[in-house]
């Protein structure tokens, strides 16, 4: 692998050739401040709240689209890169509202985190300012505009991770949004629901309608899982407050998909609360369902399996498993068919 050597903050420092600056720094432990960067998506710089100083070069480069050089000299914090940044804060609060303190993103929300960190309360550039109708015509997702600050990371995830490529932007100057095409709502475009442009924002734009007032951000107790809609095995966290899952959230540590997941996965969960859903077995006598006891519901099947196998044979058994089970439990069905039933007659839905 070729390695460029570049001091950073005044520490020599050798990184991988082709790596943005923004990456080399974090490999050092510095944090430099991004809104439309994401190590999962295209780079485009595009909100410039990266910038950093380079020896030699004019003005103040995006750290996130600037590849690394040998000898580069970068400073990540001087005045000159400070001032730049909080301008940069002035100008997108400068459209933006400040209802922080009822938004339900306040707490992941990365430009109040700027905004707080570079001390930046209000915006000195006074204007007009935008007055979108929130959009929440689907079950998911609720839009609202008015906090986008056109970072286009939504439409990168919707078309680098998602591939369905529905979002782009739309109008120009100051009426420029993000829309699908015709600029429709969500639910009357091709929108698939996956939610993945929810998982990037970095504001109060996107927001999962199942979330929306169980709980701030910070409130929420994350708990790695694995989904249970299919046998791709994708891993999410489930937000959970006061012993109750609120919602889902992409966990960029997931192994097999990153943060990326479909719209059973994101949103499918509401079922674990259903008051529907069966807490005892239940046994048809008289052609009515009625509760009964695990030990009276084993013994029962125990009983008609074997009367089965006796008055017909082996063969007349079949046992068909599912993708949403375990590798554990495909295992003993398939065990327990051959090994108690005696056949052979056991088959899985991924098989084809
Ligand atoms: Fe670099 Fe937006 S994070 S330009």
């Amino acid at each position: 692998m070729e390695l460029v050597k570049l001091t950073i903050d005044g520490k020599e420092v050798e990184v991988p050739a082709g790596i943005t600056v923004l990456e080399a720094a974090e490999r050092m432990g510095i944090h430099i401040p991004r809104l439309c960067y994401d190590p999962e998506l295209s780079a485009v710089g595009a909100c410039r709240i990266c910038v950093v100083e380079i020896e030699g070069m004019r003005n103040l480069p995006a750290s996130c689209v600037t590849t690394v050089a040998p000898g580069m000299v970068v400073r990540t914090g001087t005045p000159a890169v400070i001032e730049a940044r909080k301008t940069i804060l002035e100008l997108l609060v400068a459209n933006h509202p400040l209802d922080c303190l009822t938004c339900e993103k306040l707490g992941e929300c990365k430009l109040a985190a700027y905004c707080y960190e570079y001390g930046v309360a209000k915006s000195p550039f006074a204007g007009e300012k935008h007055d979108y109708e929130m959009e929440d015509s689907n079950p998911f997702i609720v839009r609202d505009l008015n906090k986008c600050i056109l970072c286009g990371k939504c439409i990168r995830a919707c078309a680098e991770i998602t591939c369905r490529d529905i979002l782009d932007f739309a109008y120009r100057g100051f009426n420029t949004k993000v829309a699908p095409f015709g600029d429709t709502p969500y639910v009357e475009s091709d929108c698939v629901f996956c939610g993945n442009c929810v998982a990037v924002c970095p504001t109060g734009a996107l927001t999962e309608k199942q979330m929306m007032g169980k709980g701030r951000r910070w409130e929420l107790k994350r708990v790695k899982t694995t989904c249970p809609f299919c046998g791709t095995g994708c891993n999410f966290d489930l937000c959970i407050k006061d012993d109750k899952i609120v919602g889902v959230a992409s966990n960029p540590d997931s192994p097999v998909n990153g943060r990326a997941l479909c719209i059973k996965g994101r949103f499918g969960w509401d079922f674990v609360h259903s008051d529907k859903r069966l807490t005892t077995p239940l046994i048809k006598r008289d052609g009515q369902f009625v509760p009964a006891t695990w030990d009276e519901a084993l013994d029962l099947i125990a009983t008609r399996l074997g009367e089965i196998k006796e008055k017909y044979g082996p063969d007349s058994f079949a046992a068909l498993s599912s993708a949403r089970c375990t590798n554990e439990e495909n295992y003993l069905v398939q065990k327990f068919t051959r090994a108690v039933m005696g056949t052979n007659n056991v088959d899985h839905c991924a098989r084809t």
